[in-house]
């Protein structure tokens, strides 16, 4: 339950940054506006979105934190789970409808919030409890529903499409809302953007407190908790935008490394490259970074030279970011810059145009260069009607071949590693193989991986990095040693060093 509030706004403390319910007013003016200029939308159409429900962890009645279901934030900002809400295409007029929990849970949750108190909350027009609201959806004459059906590109599971009983009594379309919502969250308002600044913010100077704080002999999930502290404690960001990737020396090379079954257990050992991928979230708004740099406060050659061929890459695609560029092209130049620096060191030889056309940049990237990122981490939108998914290892991984536009938020996240699966496979196939250099990859066979994320918006002319973290080889290295200097962290005790 949401403590009643002051005033429509969403905070968490003076140090936080405060956000106005009018940005979900504005979302729902421009999702309007896409409505009413679309044929199919009758006059007196009707959004109805259920929001995220309550769950329990499977038999148990241990209750995971909530977290709303994305389309219905962007729609109505709402904290609480088992909400609806209404929204009329022509007036704007938006509806909360709250569960009416029993009186009892007032003292389980605190004092039960009114239709008045959620009113001030959220700054909609009217809210009633969902047990009156197939009345006064009746009260409201739609001419139709629309409802929220449609596929997510990234995770292939559909969205929850509302449903309540005496939803049979009403005319229901739901084909037209899921394309037209989906594309107005792929453009973020000014509001939106001021929230994904913030966010970013806060992540990259919990990246510069782990780089400060990192040492040889600690556990990576030391290095997590480091992270998850500073956003909470500093900027209010309760949730992590995904599972924290705390992964060092050859766990690098495991892209989801952190998953259950790989927990950031391992010592972060001295001559280790560590690549930390961590990223908070502020009232549904995700940031997404990754900083790569040597456990011990030096680069060595190699790692220098890998980290730099990334470095490389990263920058070379912020350069040509602007509206009108494809993104797959910006695929494609990251695979190209890599490749050339790969070349220059001696790990691969022949022709770069060769290389590129059996796929080689997929071996030592499989990964997409980035995605679309907003209230999700990978944020829908990526292959609207008309944008087919590239083919080719590697590419075909993109989570949008769109063409870039102003206020799309994205990633731009090229890595090199060295997966054994992968060096193996291309050294077996024989269109592949004659560009490595064996007697060199062979140095890097435990190496793990360099992977460098950042977080743009693309502008009218170009772009706005919104993540700020050191990145050159100096700017770690002088940002680690103050670390050091200022003895940051202890190193860990005797008695807690690994045998
Ligand atoms: N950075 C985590 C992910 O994109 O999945």
């Amino acid at each position: 339950m949401a403590s009643a509030r002051a005033q429509p706004t969403f905070c968490r403390g003076n140090h936080t940054l405060s956000i106005p319910m009018e940005l979900f007013r504005e979302n729902r003016k421009r999702l309007c506006e896409r409505l009413r200029s679309n044929k199919q939308v009758p006059d007196g159409a009707v959004v109805l979105l259920q929001g995220g429900e309550y769950t329990t962890r499977y038999c148990s009645d241990n209750e995971p934190l909530f977290r709303q279901e994305s389309y219905f934030h962007w729609m109505f900002g709402v904290e609480e789970p088992d909400f609806y809400g209404a929204l009329d295409v022509k007036t704007g007029k938006a509806i909360l409808f709250a569960p009416k929990l029993p009186d009892s849970y007032a003292v389980w949750m605190g004092r039960l919030l009114s239709p008045d108190d959620f009113k001030m909350c959220y700054g909609v027009d009217e809210v009633y409890f969902t047990t009156d609201m197939a009345e006064k959806l009746r009260e409201m004459k739609p001419a139709v529903l629309l409802t929220l059906h449609g596929l997510n590109t990234d995770s292939k599971n559909y969205s929850r499409e509302a449903a309540f009983d005496g939803i049979a009594d009403f005319k229901v379309d739901n084909k037209v809302l899921h394309p037209e919502i989906t594309e107005c969250r792929v453009f973020k308002s000014d509001y939106e953007l001021d929230v994904l600044r913030y966010v970013n913010r806060i992540s990259s100077e919990a990246h510069k407190e782990v780089m400060r704080g990192v040492r040889p002999g600690m556990y990576e999930y030391q290095a997590e908790s480091i992270f998850q502290h500073y956003v909470y404690f500093n900027g209010g960001l309760r949730n992590m935008s995904y599972t924290c990737i705390c992964a060092s020396g050859d766990k690098g090379s495991v892209l989801h490394y952190g998953h259950s079954g790989a927990p950031n257990a391992k010592v972060i050992n001295n001559g280790d490259m560590c690549l930390f991928d961590l990223g908070g979230e502020y009232y549904c708004y995700a940031s997404d970074i990754t900083c790569s740099f040597p456990a011990n406060g030096k680069f060595t050659p190699e790692q220098r030279t890998i980290y730099e061929a990334v470095l490389s890459a990263n920058r070379t695609v912020m350069r040509a970011v602007k509206p009108g560029v494809s993104w797959v092209e910006m695929h494609q130049l990251a695979e190209r810059t890599l490749l050339e620096k790969l070349k220059q060191m001696g790990v691969l030889q022949g022709e770069v145009d060769d290389m590129m056309k059996v796929r080689l940049g997929a071996v030592f990237m499989p990964h997409g260069l980035g995605h679309f990122m907003g209230i999700d981490t990978h944020d829908v939108g990526g292959y609207p009607e008309g944008v087919e998914r590239p083919t080719g290892a590697g590419i075909s991984s993109l989570r949008t071949a769109r063409v870039l536009e102003e206020r799309m938020v994205l990633t731009i996240e090229p890595g090199c590693y060295f997966v054994d699966a992968l060096l193996d496979a291309a050294l077996r196939d024989e269109n592949q193989a004659k560009f490595l250099v064996q007697e060199e990859i062979r140095k890097y066979r435990s190496f793990g991986g360099v992977r460098i994320e950042d977080d743009i918006v693309v502008t009218q002319d170009g772009m706005e990095l919104l993540t700020c973290v050191p990145r050159t080889v100096e700017e770690i290295e002088a940002h680690m040693e103050q670390g050091k200097q200022s003895g940051q962290r202890p190193l860990p005790q005797e008695s807690q060093k690994p045998v």
